[in-house]
């Protein structure tokens, strides 16, 4: 009883009675696997998060400056040609693979499973977000002759049904030896006084612990020595609700070897100076990406001499690393974020509740956080059209109905 004692001294130490209260409704079994999942939980560390929540976040702008990109369709033909030479190169001996972040939760499209099996309504049948996925890899190995090696990542709350879906759907064509599936780490979710939230297994909800949890994930999981050991260089990370994401762009990949770069990322011009996208910058010296929430409106709106946004670089979720350089990031610690985000519950009558509005904190890392440890990046600027179809509403912008307009758009003219 020692344990069961110990427990409740610590939920008492960090105001969780609540949890105490459940404890002492459940069964033997029941009460030993959520005693089990306290003592993982780092209390401490949560304490922290949720008090950090209250914190203004500061940015010291006189420390930021613009960041340098090369615009693709501004490349001269020479330096095009050269680029997608190394690029198609570097794919051909197999030295390239791809990572997807299939870890979200989706909340803002309220599409009750894994996003990538969401069904954009294209071209009449529609298409799954992982048969688009499969699709653009499978173009790059008929047209390289290889098979990328393609590593998703999914969470602890979608893997199953991420598995049985890609199963079902026999990986859409890929070959199946190639697709490796790996599991994210998680954070219990805090609701606006800090408390844990309770879930409908009567354990503490949990939720994946953002993107940037890609990269250790891929070290704890094995994956990246399995790419190691298959003479992989360069890993390509990208997310899993871009309908115009380009897996396997050579210019991209190109670049990134000839200026001999760690990481490269591809960017987009923002649509004005508040969408929500983190945007590209320089701090200290070092690359970064501001989060559209963190990112001052004096700054967001600067433009510079050209007339240009002057932090007019939006993050898309394309990026390149080598394989030293994720790595060194696997080893590294990365901020936490938080979003208010809506998450259901069972209240103290052990009733469901689904909140209306958002009503608890999720602790993210994000992905692009890691850049800062490197001291250049090389950025492409694609183009929206061709490069960004995001589905993260259910409706109005960056919604399906947005991102099958401007998928079919692409399509038809190719
Ligand atoms: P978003 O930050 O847009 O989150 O993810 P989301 O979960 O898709 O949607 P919301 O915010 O809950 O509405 C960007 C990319 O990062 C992945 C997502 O799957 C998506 O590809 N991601 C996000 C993870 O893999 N793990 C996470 O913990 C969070």
């Amino acid at each position: 009883m020692d344990k069961l004692q110990d427990v409740i001294e610590l939920l008492k130490e960090y105001h969780q009675e609540h949890i105490i209260q459940l404890l002492e409704t459940l069964e033997p079994n029941k009460k030993e696997e959520l005693i089990q999942q306290l003592n993982k939980i780092d209390f401490h560390q949560m304490k922290e998060l949720y008090e950090n929540t209250k914190r203004e976040i500061e940015i010291k702008e006189n420390k930021i400056e613009e960041i340098n990109y090369l615009d693709k369709a501004k490349l001269s033909k020479e330096q095009k040609e050269e680029f997608d030479k190394l690029g198609e190169n570097a794919i051909r001996a197999g030295e390239y693979a791809v990572v997807t972040m299939a870890g979200g939760q989706g909340t803002r499209l309220g599409h009750s499973g894994p996003k990538g099996t969401f069904k954009l309504d294209v071209y009449g049948k529609g298409k799954y977000l992982f048969e688009i996925l499969t699709e653009n890899l499978k173009q790059a190995n008929e047209k390289y002759d290889v098979i990328i090696p393609w590593y998703i990542m999914t969470s602890k709350e979608n893997n199953q049904e991420t598995c049985e879906f890609l199963e079902k759907h026999n990986y859409f064509g890929y070959n199946k030896e190639e697709v490796h599936i790996f599991t994210q780490g998680e954070l219990p979710l805090l609701d606006t006084n800090g408390k844990l939230l309770i879930n409908k297994e009567k354990k503490i909800k949990e939720a994946s612990d953002g993107n940037g949890g890609t990269y250790y994930s891929l070290r704890a999981s094995g994956n990246l020595a399995d790419m190691k050991e298959k003479g992989i260089k360069w890993v390509f990370i990208g997310g899993v609700d871009n309908a115009l994401l380009k897996m396997a762009d050579v210019t991209l990949l190109g670049m990134a070897i000839q200026k001999k770069v760690q990481i490269a990322s591809k960017s987009i011009v923002k649509a004005n100076p508040h969408e929500k996208v983190g945007v590209f910058c320089k701090m200290n010296g070092h690359p970064k990406v501001i989060e559209y929430a963190e990112l001052p409106e004096k700054m967001a709106e600067e433009r510079n001499n050209q007339g240009e946004l002057k932090y007019g670089e939006s993050h898309i979720m394309c990026n390149l690393y080598t394989i030293d350089a994720i790595e060194k990031i696997s080893k590294e610690t990365l901020m936490y974020h938080c979003a208010l985000k809506k998450n259901s519950y069972l209240d103290e009558s052990g009733k469901e509740v689904i909140p209306e509005e958002p009503n608890s904190y999720k602790f993210e890392s994000f992905i692009f956080d890691a850049f800062e440890f490197f001291d250049d990046i090389a950025i492409l600027r694609g183009k929206r059209e061709e490069d960004f179809a995001p589905v993260k509403n259910k409706e109005g912008v960056d919604s399906p109905r947005t991102a099958k307009e401007l998928y079919e758009k692409y399509w038809n003219k190719q």
